[in-house]
């Protein structure tokens, strides 16, 4: 990771970052008519290829690949990852809706049209320079209860009490500038 976060993504996720005992979200599922809100509103079809980035039991990565997408779901806890594939065995997706045990702040964005997430306001924050870095021009980012500091939404909709936000990246000289640190400079 490099950019405006970097001291402070160092100093706030300590030894255990990146493990089960020092998850950078709490575990809670997007309820599932959201899910195809979310996927709706960012046009998730058979050409895209997401990444949910922190994807518990794996609902978001099964619901794009019965859309056709090639669909890749992210987690640092394998009980969860063991989920998420019985969950894509049982709908007969395993071919199109893949997982992988890890942490979040390590997998490649490359290749990514859509990047959807659920986390916290720290973890979108750390997260939102490589987003808007590492996707191509026209990549989608939606997120699920929280925005990105810094980086204003395209769109924003409240579903059920529920807030969803979409980016759509820019081409490179419409980025914004890095968001400066929210909550002062760690020594
Ligand atoms: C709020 S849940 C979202 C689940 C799913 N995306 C959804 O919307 O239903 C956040 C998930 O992120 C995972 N998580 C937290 N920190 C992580 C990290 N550093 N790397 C990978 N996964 C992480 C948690 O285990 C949890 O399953």
């Amino acid at each position: 990771m490099t950019g405006p976060g970097d001291r402070l993504h160092r100093a706030t996720r300590g030894p255990m970052a990146g493990t089960v005992d020092q998850l950078d979200a709490p575990f809670w599922s997007t309820p599932r008519e959201l899910v195809e809100h979310m996927l709706d509103l960012a046009g998730v079809g058979a050409t895209d290829r997401l990444i949910d980035l922190g994807c518990g039991d794996g609902r978001i990565v099964i619901a794009a690949a019965r859309r056709g997408a090639e669909s890749l779901g992210i987690d640092v806890d394998p009980c969860r990852i063991a989920e998420a594939e019985a969950g894509a065995r049982a709908a007969g997706l395993e071919n199109r809706a893949h997982f992988r045990t890890e942490d979040l702040f390590e997998t490649s964005l490359d290749g990514a049209s859509v990047v959807t997430l659920y986390l916290v306001p720290l973890t979108n924050w750390l997260l939102g320079y490589r987003l808007q870095r590492e996707l191509v021009p026209g990549s989608r980012v939606v997120s699920h209860a929280f925005p990105i500091v810094g980086w204003p939404a395209d769109e924003e909709h409240v579903v059920e009490g529920r807030h969803v936000y979409l980016w759509r990246v820019p081409a490179e000289a419409d980025r914004p500038a890095p968001a400066p640190i929210p909550f002062g400079t760690p020594a």
